[in-house]
């Protein structure tokens, strides 16, 4: 029996090794990897190029509807499922994990439904979606969340700060105790609400209201602090417990504290908090806002402990936090022009960027191994989040979704490169190494020559298995 495609003389590379293999694809998945394949329908010639699992971006927000009465006024995220999709696509990455949300006072069952048909006939990614819970009544917790993880929601995010979604101690222990008996995992943004009130409220009275004054409202210690409590209410209730965008060097302490005592903690980072500082909330008219995102990017230092944390193994998962909030008037600037810090929609635009910034600022220059860049950006989300071994590998029996690189591609990042539907790019004017050329999600080529091959609406939704968090009790045992 011939293959659909074959794809000739490529460096494959997973979370364990590095090989030079053909690879042969029927009916979407992997069905052969060896030194010699024959021809099928059809041939890729990978000579000199990398061949990758396609990325996992499993932190990504996308057509959420944003909570009434918030302080930014009802700003409008600028991609849904298809252009968040295909951005993701161009970008190297072939399934995507955002965020269903559910606002207060409704029910969490309705809010996956009307998530399921914002993406529905939209996605040429296949997608999966965590729940993020803001109201955990008794019927929610007892009821709809039950039977929602076992519909394969396996993967809830709680809030400790923003007032529209923020939990209490005892509420994120509720929910916790959910996930505990149903083995979902927990992913929780960890910053003090009480801290940043009080810090915004007296930026405000002192007239300083300007981008910066965000990250001047958002302290590290804020983060350590929310960092510490998530940890230790996770080895309360006995979950295991990821903590999104960690920004630097003191909250990572935190988790490796947790780690020594023996909880399942698992931290990820996000390219913004490589790359940007708080200088660049400095920007003047405004611009700062384009960097405004929570927590805060933060200085060198802090950029130099989130790569040591990359390196020894305490980061473990690597993703955008694609938050795509235009700079115009329905985006960061809703509230108006001049608006204050308080009052600007956080979030930065991502999805694109995050491979080829990881791999060049990480492999090419050689602070990572490729298979760590492939553990970083697929293997481990895909373990983490209930979708391996069909996703995030290149294993005979996996789908055959995979990223094709040219590893030398020099290529300058500017906003019109991309295929968002955001208006820039916090990124604009960086020079990176690499670059992935052809994307393939389950045996169909749906990006080649920088042009799109693939229908909206060809994505899957995918169900989540038990994340493999579950499955052990010891560090690092999970990946
Ligand atoms: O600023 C951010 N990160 N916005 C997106 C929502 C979140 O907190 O992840
Ligand atoms: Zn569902
Ligand atoms: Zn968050
Ligand atoms: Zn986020």
């Amino acid at each position: 029996m011939t293959f659909d495609l074959v794809i000739r003389g490529g460096t494959i590379v997973t979370a364990s090794d590095v090989t030079k293999a053909d690879l042969g694809i029927r009916d979407g998945r992997i069905a052969a990897i060896a030194e010699h394949i024959a021809d099928g329908e059809r041939v890729i010639d990978a000579t000199g190029r990398l061949v990758l699992p396609g990325g996992i971006d499993a932190h990504c927000h996308l057509d959420q509807p944003q909570a009434p009465g918030l302080a930014s006024k009802g700003a409008k995220m600028a991609d849904g499922f298809r252009s968040g999709s295909i951005s993701a696509a161009f970008g190297g990455t072939t399934t995507i994990v955002p965020f269903c949300v559910q606002h207060r006072g409704t029910s969490l069952t309705a809010a996956v439904d009307d998530y399921h048909r914002r993406a529905e006939g939209q996605s040429v990614t296949d997608y999966a979606f965590h729940l993020i819970v803001s109201d955990p009544t008794p019927a929610v917790l007892g009821q709809e969340l039950p039977a929602l993880i076992r519909r394969g929601h396996t993967s809830l995010k709680v809030y400790m700060t923003y007032d529209a979604m923020q939990l209490s101690d005892r509420q994120i222990l509720d929910v916790f105790e959910t996930a505990r008996e149903e083995k979902a995992v927990m992913l929780i943004h960890a910053e003090n609400h009480e801290m940043i009130g009080w810090l915004a409220d007296r930026l405000e009275k002192q007239g300083r209201t300007k981008p910066v004054a965000h990250a001047t409202s958002r302290p590290l210690a804020v983060e350590r602090e929310a960092t510490h409590r998530a940890v230790t209410l996770a080895e309360i209730a006995g979950v295991p417990l990821v903590i999104v965008h960690v920004s630097g060097g003191d909250p990572l302490e935190e988790i490796r504290r947790a780690r020594a005592r023996g909880h399942v903690v698992i931290a990820e980072t996000c390219p913004q908090y490589l790359l940007l500082t708080e200088a660049d909330l400095e920007m003047p008219d405004m611009l700062g806002a384009k960097a405004m995102c929570s927590p805060p990017p933060r200085d060198t230092a802090a950029q130099a402990a989130l790569w040591q944390g990359i390196e020894d193994g305490t980061i473990d998962i690597f993703n955008s936090d694609h938050a795509p909030y235009c700079f115009d008037q329905d985006g960061k600037l809703k509230a108006g022009p001049a608006a204050s810090f308080r009052a600007i929609a956080n979030g930065i635009p991502g999805l694109e960027t995050r491979l080829p910034i990881l791999f060049s600022e990480g492999v090419v220059k050689g602070r990572i191994d490729l298979p760590r860049f492939v553990a970083l950006t697929a293997t481990n989300n895909a373990k983490l989040y209930g979708l391996h071994p069909q996703k995030g590998t290149i294993a005979v029996g996996a789908d055959a979704d995979l990223a094709i690189w040219d590893p030398e591609k020099r290529v300058t990042i500017t906003n019109d490169i991309l295929h968002h539907n955001v208006d820039y790019t916090p990124f604009e004017g960086l020079e990176i190494q690499g670059w992935p050329e052809t994307m393939v999600s389950r045996g169909e080529v749906i990006v080649e020559n920088r042009e799109l091959k693939a229908a909206p609406g060809r994505g899957r939704f995918l169900t989540q298995k038990t994340s493999s968090a579950w499955k052990t009790r010891e560090i690092n045992a999970w990946i």
